[in-house]
């Protein structure tokens, strides 16, 4: 049965999950698709897209509120999007942008200058993947600063490359099988304040107890890790797969303090808390601070695959043949990413800032004994999932029934951390769609507990 698009406000469940044609599917990709990709328990067989909405190989119907994972940032196949891409793909597909020229480059790299949290001028090295941006700032700030270690955060995800994978430290599945860490990187504790790890919860003022920068300034750095041999400290001011943790204000400030005072560069990734997700562009305007890189990728390119390492100019001034990628900058992942941003300035990050107030205050206001947190910045918004208001005890069980539950009424969203659900859907969200969304996972809470 065909839906007719402009009529859907709500999901549409018409078979069981999965149904039939979805099951054929997931039968063929168990047989030749690689095993490890980290798939939840239900099974979502997408077909077609259209704003918020994701119709199945069923023809079910459902509410997005994941977005391929913070990546469609202005819906599926926004229709300008399309136009963009087509447009660009029928003039050039290709042209290797590391051995010849074409415009789309420096337009988007002045584009990311104007843009970025970054003081003064800005050079960009086109890539294809987050962690492809993250490789390159690692190996740009070891060039530049003659320097070889890294500090990086507990429950960080900087992807699965094996310098990224040095980084990341937000699940064991990530590291188990790899042995040692290609890179030199200490990780040290992220300020989540909610699950204090210094045990001392919000501080004066409710103000983080910056017990992790003592333990940088006055542990790490006076035993492990002489600061003049720290190249750059990674650090994502919303911690994305580790849980939806905004970092405190005072903590980032000191941070750059840190970066300041011992000569370490600042890489910021924004990987997933990027281009209008949090409402600002970046997640770390919230903050007051520039980054010495950032790295972006996922929202950027409404779906196609484009990142980008966003560096100062001084910085990013190595020789020819250090860095480079045969399809980094491809011309029509740079269309897309042009008209993303574009339509993210023409409104839809106002709307991020707009609709996740609405959608944290609905979600704030549920009554229930189970949800042990609500935070968040724009419309990247985690729901930690506990025992009960009492105990606060972590519930990675109860999480996992509410995604599932979610699902099987006609709501897409995914866990991220121990015990939470994030909510990252496509920054074009309504109130309306808000309304539908949490009236479903309140059901679904509702019933799993
Ligand atoms: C903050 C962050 N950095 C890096 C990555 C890696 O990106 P990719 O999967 O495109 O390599 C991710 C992916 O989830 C991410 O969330």
């Amino acid at each position: 049965m065909e839906t007719r698009k402009a009529d859907v406000q709500r999901p549409i469940i018409r078979t069981e999950l999965p149904g039939p044609r979805a099951k054929q599917v997931i039968e063929a990709d168990a047989r030749y698709v690689n095993p490890s990709y980290p798939r939840p328990e239900y099974k979502l067989v997408a077909e077609k897209g259209y704003g918020v909405w994701i119709e199945d190989v069923d023809g079910n119907v459902f509410l997005d509120c994941n977005a391929g994972v913070a990546v469609c940032s202005t819906g599926h196949c926004h229709p300008e999007i399309v136009k963009a891409i087509t447009d660009q793909a029928s003039k050039l597909i290709h042209m290797c942008g590391t051995d010849f020229y074409y415009d789309l480059m420096p337009k988007l790299g002045k584009k990311l200058e104007e843009i970025c949290p970054i003081e003064g001028e800005t050079r960009t090295h086109f890539a294809n993947s987050g962690a492809e941006a993250i490789e390159t700032a690692l190996k740009l700030a070891m060039y530049y600063t003659r320097r070889q270690k890294f500090i990086s955060f507990f429950g960080s995800f900087h992807g699965r490359t094996l310098g990224a994978l040095s980084l990341t430290s937000s699940k064991k599945a990530q590291r188990l099988g790899f042995m040692r860490q290609a890179l030199d990187v200490i990780h040290v504790p992220y300020p989540y304040c909610f699950r204090c790890p210094f045990n001392k919860g919000k501080g004066e003022n409710g103000k983080c107890c910056l017990g992790t920068i003592d333990w940088i300034e006055n542990r790490i750095f006076n035993t492990t890790t002489p600061p003049e041999e720290v190249a750059a400290i990674v650090l994502e001011v919303v911690q994305g797969e580790g849980g939806y943790i905004p970092a405190p204000v005072e903590f980032v400030r000191e941070i750059r303090r840190i970066c300041d005072e011992y000569g370490i560069l600042l890489i910021v990734d924004e990987v997933q808390s990027g281009m209008g997700r949090t409402g600002k562009m970046f997640a770390l305007e919230h903050y007051g601070v520039k980054a010495d890189i950032v790295c972006i990728a996922k929202g950027i390119g409404s779906g196609l695959p484009i990142g980008a390492c966003v560096a100062r100019s001084d910085i990013m001034s190595w020789h020819k043949g250090a860095h480079a990628s045969t399809f980094g900058g491809n011309p029509v992942c740079i269309a897309a990413a042009l008209k993303t941003i574009e339509l993210l300035e023409n409104g839809l990050v106002e709307n991020a800032c707009k609709i996740g107030d609405y959608l944290m205050q609905r979600l704030r206001q549920l009554d229930c004994d189970y949800i042990g947190d609500v935070r968040g910045l724009g419309l990247m918004i985690g729901v930690e999932f506990v025992e009960s208001k009492a105990t606060m005890k972590p519930a990675p069980k109860l999480r996992d029934r509410v995604e599932k539950a979610c699902f099987e009424k006609g709501l897409i969203v995914l866990g991220c951390g121990m015990n939470t659900i994030r909510w990252s859907p496509p920054l074009i969200l309504t109130k309306e769609n808000v309304d539908v969304a949490v009236e479903i996972f309140e059901q679904a809470v509702r019933e799993s507990a």
